[in-house]
């Protein structure tokens, strides 16, 4: 069951080659952590996983009694396991001396068990090999569930059954997707909860790790000088905005039955959009950040139809480049209608943000990579300066940018004079660029998601009231599309679009920033 957090240990000095040795009575007090990637063999377990499990234990902020297991179909040796992962694995700050050592040090921890994922007997072999390992410390232990969907419940069974801590807790990731609409979210919900508690439950929704999401608040709640222009009556709109610069390339049988509205929009986009417009919570603790932000959902109203258009991208080819279509994917059908692309506007229908459009606008293959939030402000009411700008005063409003990345930054347009003898005026950045002003690397949002989990910190997680607000709000369109057969506005990979996006945000008076 659900106990204590674990304290985080940051001290190496005995650290063990593996947990094959007598220890003291004394010892045997200091808990212990395992750690189970379950689909250790998958693409996410060897590209965020254990490169994030690694970099914890490399800046020293694992607990310090753990071991990893890996658990998949595939029959892998212990040595098979660590020479797959060590590929991956780099040191957050290259080179520096100590960099292999870690390493040897990390994969010394790692072992792997072969099984199936919906067997109790499999999982009760990993329980024998966990306790083993755990050398009679109350053991806590984490499952991550890196499958596919349609065996999480399975996987979870299993676990929670056969695998579970005697005496410490038990909790388990699930990757998304959670469902694809209210009905099924809610059926994935009611199946897990057979086996766990909500409590167990930490459902991922990585951007919530990223260094400028978790920065909202902070941005927000701690500046007195944003906080009072957060709403209607300054605020213009707010937008959204995801962008990738490559195509679904090797996702694609995973993509074709999600489409972009749920792989982005209704998690990724939708979270940063509560952390962005909930109410002030009534302290930092995680369930007074969550409640808010059901709160905020739940105010949202339904998309509706007319305020959405899909994309979707074709091939084409430009100098020696052959760029290729969504459909050329074999794993694609060829008259698939799923959306690679899609622009929505949203509304909050509370007092705070009556009749403010959010825009939303998601797409793969695209010409950059970005993920950003814009706010645009209202006009200065009687501008004094009307007559000097270059533009008309509708591009001279002030904006403020948040960069979620690349080159993580937040910047606030402002209107200047242009130095001289004349009264010109431009727009300028107040610039925060985050390499600038902190060289550190910035960590993996996977590296933050893992530590909470491990420390049981659910703020970031996603509680099941959210997920099924979240999927309110995106469900009746998502089926009317999908039973209408809608067809996606084709644009050209790499482009910057449909056109229809831009239609869809003059309705509501927007410009896309
Ligand atoms: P994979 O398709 O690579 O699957 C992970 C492992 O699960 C495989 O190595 C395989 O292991 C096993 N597996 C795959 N298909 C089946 C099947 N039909 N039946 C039983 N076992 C199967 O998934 P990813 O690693 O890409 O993703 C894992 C989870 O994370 C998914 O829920 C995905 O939606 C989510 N996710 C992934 C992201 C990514 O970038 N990859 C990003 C965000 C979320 P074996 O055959 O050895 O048992
Ligand atoms: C995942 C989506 O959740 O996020 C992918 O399934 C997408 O389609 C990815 O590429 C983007 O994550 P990031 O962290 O690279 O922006």
């Amino acid at each position: 069951g659900e106990s204590h957090s674990l304290p985080l240990h940051k001290s190496f000095a005995n650290l063990s080659e593996d947990g094959n040795f007598h220890i003291s009575e004394s010892e045997k007090k200091e808990p212990t952590i395992s750690i189970t990637v379950v689909g250790a063999s998958g693409d996410l377990a060897k590209k965020k996983i254990f490169p994030a499990l690694f970099a914890l234990f490399y800046e020293d902020w694992l607990p310090q009694h753990f071991t990893i297991f890996g658990y998949a179909r595939s029959k892998l040796t212990d040595e098979e396991l660590r020479n797959m992962i060590s590929q991956t694995l780099t040191c957050r700050i290259d080179k520096r001396e100590n960099c292999s050592d870690k390493m040897d040090q990390f994969l010394q921890r790692c072992f792997f068990h072969s099984g199936l994922y919906n067997s109790e007997d499999n999982f009760s072999e990993l329980d024998q090999k966990l306790k083993e390992k755990e050398v009679g410390r109350v053991s806590n232990r984490l499952f991550y569930l890196s499958i596919p969907p349609n065996i999480f419940v399975d996987a979870v069974r299993c676990a929670s059954r056969c695998a579970s801590s005697p005496a410490g807790w038990t909790r388990v990731i699930v990757e998304k997707p959670f469902g694809r609409d209210s009905e099924s979210s809610g059926e994935l919900t009611r199946c897990l909860k057979q086996y766990l508690t909500e409590d167990q439950i930490f459902r991922i929704d990585h951007y919530l790790g990223k260094e400028l999401v978790e920065n909202l608040s902070v941005l927000r709640f701690s500046n007195l000088v944003f906080e009072p222009l957060w709403s209607r009556q300054y605020i213009r709109n707010v937008q959204l905005i995801f962008s990738e610069d490559f195509g679904t390339e090797g996702r694609g049988g995973y993509f074709d039955n999600y489409g972009i509205i749920r792989d982005i929009m209704q998690n990724h986009l939708l979270q940063i959009l509560a952390l962005f417009a909930m109410e002030t919570p009534v302290s930092l603790d995680g369930e007074d950040i969550r409640n808010e932000k059901v709160k905020v959902l739940r105010s949202m109203r339904v998309l509706q139809c007319d305020d959405v258009i899909t994309g979707q991208y074709k091939g084409h080819k430009k100098g020696d480049r052959v760029y290729p279509a969504y459909t050329d994917d074999p794993t694609v059908p060829k008259d698939s209608l799923t959306a690679t692309f899609a622009a929505a506007a949203l509304f909050i229908d509370n007092a705070r943000w009556d009749g403010v459009p959010f825009l939303m606008k998601a797409g793969k293959a695209l010409h950059t990579r970005r993920a950003e939030i814009r706010v645009q402000f209202r006009h200065v009411p009687g501008n004094l300066y009307k007559k000097n700008f270059g533009c008309d005063l509708d591009q001279a409003t002030n904006e403020l940018v948040i960069r979620v990345q690349p080159d993580e930054a937040i910047y606030l347009k402002v209107n200047n004079k242009v130095p001289g003898l004349g009264m010109r005026l431009d727009r300028s950045n107040l610039n925060l660029l985050y390499s600038a002003r902190y060289p550190r690397e910035i960590p993996d949002a996977y590296e933050r998601l893992l530590l909470d989990a491990i420390a049981g910190e659910r703020r970031l997680f996603i509680r099941s009231d959210e997920l099924d607000a979240a999927w309110s709000i995106f469900t009746p369109v998502l089926k009317e599309l999908e039973g209408k057969k809608i067809a996606p506005e084709l644009y050209p990979y790499g482009s910057r679009g449909p056109v229809g996006a831009h239609y869809l945000a003059a309705k509501h008076n927007v410009r896309w920033g």
